[in-house]
């Protein structure tokens, strides 16, 4: 039990520093060194649902991953804004996630959705700036309840790899969609 404790706190550790790294790194230039290595997909979604899960064992993440699934992208990355939307989905969502991986032609598409109060359609355009918190109060006081560059930090890696990010939040459904080339070389 004890193991699972200090395991638990060093993966949000681990997060922690990770994004404090790509946060100071891209205030001061604004530009996101990326590392691209050949990397399934599916392994990156699926280590990082087990990342998240080792921290929240309550999480219920069902992982799908479909198409062509081979690429080459900065898997530390990528693995690193699938946690931040996956916790996302944990802290301010509800009931079971969902995350997607489809690869079709050159582009990947990850879809991260959780059901759960919806993100209010005029938090929705500064929702990946620095610093800012949807108006919604949040659901629970502590750690989570930071505000947090987490959504920035995600945008500057869709970015990093020439692609994008987006939020829909609607019908209690809120739905985090980033859309990146499979191959450096390749535009969207
Ligand atoms: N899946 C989601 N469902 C509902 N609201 C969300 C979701 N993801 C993000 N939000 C809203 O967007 C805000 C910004 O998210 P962001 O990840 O940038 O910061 P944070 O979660 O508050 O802190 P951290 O940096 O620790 O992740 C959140 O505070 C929350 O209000
Ligand atoms: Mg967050």
């Amino acid at each position: 039990m004890s193991v699972a404790i200090a395991q638990r706190g060093a993966v949000r550790m681990k997060r922690m520093i990770d994004d404090l790294l790509v946060f100071t790194r891209t205030r001061l230039d604004d530009a996101l060194p990326v590392d691209f290595t050949s990397r399934g997909i599916g392994r990156i979604c699926n280590d990082a649902a087990d990342e998240v899960r080792a921290s929240y064992p309550d999480a219920r993440i069902d992982v799908r991953v479909t198409g062509e699934t081979a690429g080459k992208w900065d898997r530390a990355r990528i693995g690193q804004l699938l946690i931040n939307l996956l916790v996302n989905a944990v802290q301010h969502g509800a009931g079971n996630i969902s995350m997607d991986a489809l690869g079709h032609g050159g582009q990947l598409t990850l879809v991260v959705s959780n059901e759960g109060n919806p993100i209010p359609a005029a938090d929705l355009p500064t929702l990946f700036d620095p610093l800012t918190r949807a108006s919604r109060p949040p659901r629970q006081i502590g750690p989570s309840s930071s505000m947090g560059p987490g959504l920035y930090i995600s945008r500057c890696i869709a970015h990093a790899h020439n692609g994008t990010i987006q939020a829909g939040s609607k019908d209690g459904r809120t739905t985090f969609t980033v859309q990146i080339p499979r191959f450096p070389s390749h535009v969207l």
